[in-house]
């Protein structure tokens, strides 16, 4: 097989949480050579894979990136660096906020600064579209004003800041805006609206949606780790510096509720009045699509189905188990 790829070295921060489990597959199936450096806060069931089919082109670095050995250890030898690892949503920065900032922000800017001191030119930051916030009217391009409405979006929104003022002619960072993501991963994450929500479906036949009228956008996680090799792997001048919203669609989350009965049929659907989410914003995918040919594939029904055949199956025996959850790990 001809691998046009083989010889560049991708370090994965966070390679071994949701995104990351798929996204270094991915790469090391493009012929990428692969580092992760991860402090593998949900065991290491997700890279359990590897562990049965070791791979010579992956080097697995159990770290932590606010210690700047591990830094330096896991940047030494890439090329690029794709930064996932954080804590993730609000309930987990809200479990331990000094974490949040020091993973998320301080953290996170040093590796940049690093990689920068080590001329890696590519660094591709996974953001969210968190840091819209709520009371915004209208489809919100990268351009929009942010208006973070909790810990985990301000630490996202600082970091992306911090990284972006790093940038010069040798430091070319890309910044992706990620929708809510659903759908398997080897990492499994039930803390998200969709994952849950089917879980619940599944087992206890009944879902309550509360408020219903918020909009969200949404992206199958594995088209978000799709969004990460084609940042990575775009025209410098496309990328450099550059901010992207990264989604499928916009729903309301009375319309997931929809989505997940016309799916899961034995289900009951109950739309309470009181939320205390206060998150919505409607995002667009314009600037990715027409500037890197960029295109999220997979449905919302994909990701449902894929849940419930995994609970069906027994891949997933229990959705309820902390290591689901990020908060439980803070
Ligand atoms: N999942 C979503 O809906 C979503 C949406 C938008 C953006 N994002 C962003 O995508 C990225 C990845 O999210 P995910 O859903 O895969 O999260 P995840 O929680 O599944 O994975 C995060 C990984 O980072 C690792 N990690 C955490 N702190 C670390 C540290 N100090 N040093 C080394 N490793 C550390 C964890 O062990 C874990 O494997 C995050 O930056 C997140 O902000 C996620």
């Amino acid at each position: 097989m001809h691998m046009p790829n083989n010889g560049k070295r991708i370090l994965v921060t966070g390679g071994a949480g949701y995104i990351g489990s798929i996204l270094v597959t991915r790469l090391l199936d493009a012929g990428y050579k692969v580092i992760i450096l991860d402090k593998l806060m949900f065991g290491v069931d997700p890279l359990k894979h590897f562990l049965k089919n070791p791979n010579p082109n992956l080097a697995v670095i159990v770290g932590d990136i606010q210690i700047e050995d591990d830094v330096n250890r896991a940047v030494e030898n890439a090329d690029a660096v794709i930064h996932l690892a954080a804590i993730v949503g609000d309930p987990a920065c809200a479990a331990d906020s000094e974490l949040a900032v020091n993973v998320n922000f301080n953290a996170t800017v040093r590796l940049a600064d690093i990689c920068k001191k080590h001329k890696i030119r590519r660094f591709v930051f996974a953001s969210t579209c968190s840091v819209y916030g709520m009371g915004k009217t209208g489809i919100l391009t990268e351009d929009a004003e942010v208006n973070p409405v909790s810990l985990y979006a301000e630490t996202r929104l600082y970091g992306e800041r911090g990284i972006l003022s790093l940038a010069d002619r040798n430091f070319s960072p890309t910044l992706l805006r990620l929708g809510t993501l659903f759908g398997l991963s080897p990492r499994m994450r039930f803390d998200i609206i969709i994952n849950y929500l089917t879980q619940k479906a599944v087992r206890e036949k009944k879902i309550s949606i509360f408020g219903g009228d918020q909009w969200r956008p949404l992206l199958h996680v594995a088209d978000a780790a799709r969004a990460f090799q084609v940042a990575m792997e775009g025209p410098l001048e496309k990328v450099e510096n550059q901010i992207f919203n990264v989604g499928l669609a916009n729903l309301q989350i009375k319309e997931i509720g929809q989505i997940i009965k016309q799916n899961i049929p034995e289900a009951e659907v109950h739309v309470l009045d009181k939320f205390e989410d206060k998150r919505s914003y409607n995002v667009s995918f314009e600037k990715i699509e027409t500037i890197l040919q960029y295109k999220a594939e997979n449905a919302i029904e994909v990701g449902i189905k894929e849940i419930a055949d995994a609970l069906k199956d027994g891949v997933i025996t229990d959705p309820t188990d902390k290591i689901y959850y990020n908060h439980y790990a803070c």
